[in-house]
């Protein structure tokens, strides 16, 4: 029996770890149903990046060279991505990348498993145009994900009649969005439909839904990014009636995806869902 050695490195503690915990439930399961089926045997080694990318760079350097790692399985932010990539040039190991991202790189020991702008947003903000509005008020965490995918999306907006309102950017980790919204009521006094388009990451993205709905302001929010994690740590009035798009939902009613869930909340019980 061959035994091949697979890092796991996801954010397991830190803003991000409301995503990371169920990055790494996944890639355990998948590593249970290979072992259960093949020759080869893969042994993972779980190491936490701490929502950091100087942290990732050190995990991901040490899985190579002192784990000796077959490949590596991880990282959620594209600024993780990117500090893992600068060790692959110099490790030339493999990494399976598996989320969503902005799109416009190609590195030759990078599997990107996720969808990109033009798979996941625009269909999105097409269905948001048609359906909601056309004047967008842009929120993102403040690194590359959120600011290349709204360049991106800024593009699309004014190629198709739209208006950008409005562009914030918000640290990592930001959990009081208070003066924002204050400001925002503005926008409610010129009547105009309106929608905000989200690419806050980690903590930030409950802490945003719930304080908006506090503040009782009439928009909807739709999101690329806010998943069903996210969505099960917000309260249940903040979520109701915001739109996501995601390439995946466990709701999803296919005899593949009620197994695959199964047999996922029978390994770690049942995780919320939206
Ligand atoms: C991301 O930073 N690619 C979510």
């Amino acid at each position: 029996m061959m035994i091949k050695k697979i890092g796991l490195l996801f954010s397991l503690s830190g803003t991000i770890s409301i995503v990371g915990e169920g990055q790494l439930q996944a890639a355990l399961l998948a590593i249970q149903e290979n072992n259960q089926n093949s020759s080869i045997q893969f042994q993972p080694i779980i190491r936490d990046d701490r929502s950091d990318p100087k942290t990732a760079a050190k995990e991901a350097y040490s899985l190579f060279r002192q784990e000796n790692i077959d490949a590596l399985i991880g990282c959620y932010m594209s600024s993780v991505r990117n500090a893992v990539i600068s060790v692959l040039n110099e490790t030339h190991g493999l990494l399976l990348y598996p989320t969503v991202y902005e799109g416009g790189q190609v590195h030759p020991s990078v599997f990107y498993l996720g969808a990109i702008p033009n798979q996941q947003v625009e269909p999105l903000l097409c269905w948001t145009f048609h359906h909601i509005s056309s004047n967008f008020i842009l929120v993102g965490s403040d690194y590359i994900y959120p600011r290349s995918t709204n360049k991106q999306v800024r593009h699309w907006i004014e190629n198709a009649g739209g208006k950008v309102l409005s562009e914030s950017y918000f640290p990592l980790g930001c959990i009081n969005f208070d003066k924002f919204f204050i400001d925002l009521k503005r926008f409610i006094k010129t009547n105009r439909s309106i929608v905000i388009f989200s690419t806050l990451v980690g903590d930030s993205v409950h802490s945003f839904y719930n304080q908006h709905y506090r503040h009782r302001l009439p928009f909807t929010i739709v999101s690329p990014i806010t998943s069903e994690r996210e969505i099960s740590k917000m309260d249940k009035a903040a979520a109701y009636g915001h739109i996501c798009a995601s390439p995946y939902f466990r709701s999803i009613n296919s005899e593949n995806n009620q197994r695959f869930v199964q047999t996922f909340e029978q390994k770690f019980g049942c995780t919320g869902s939206a």
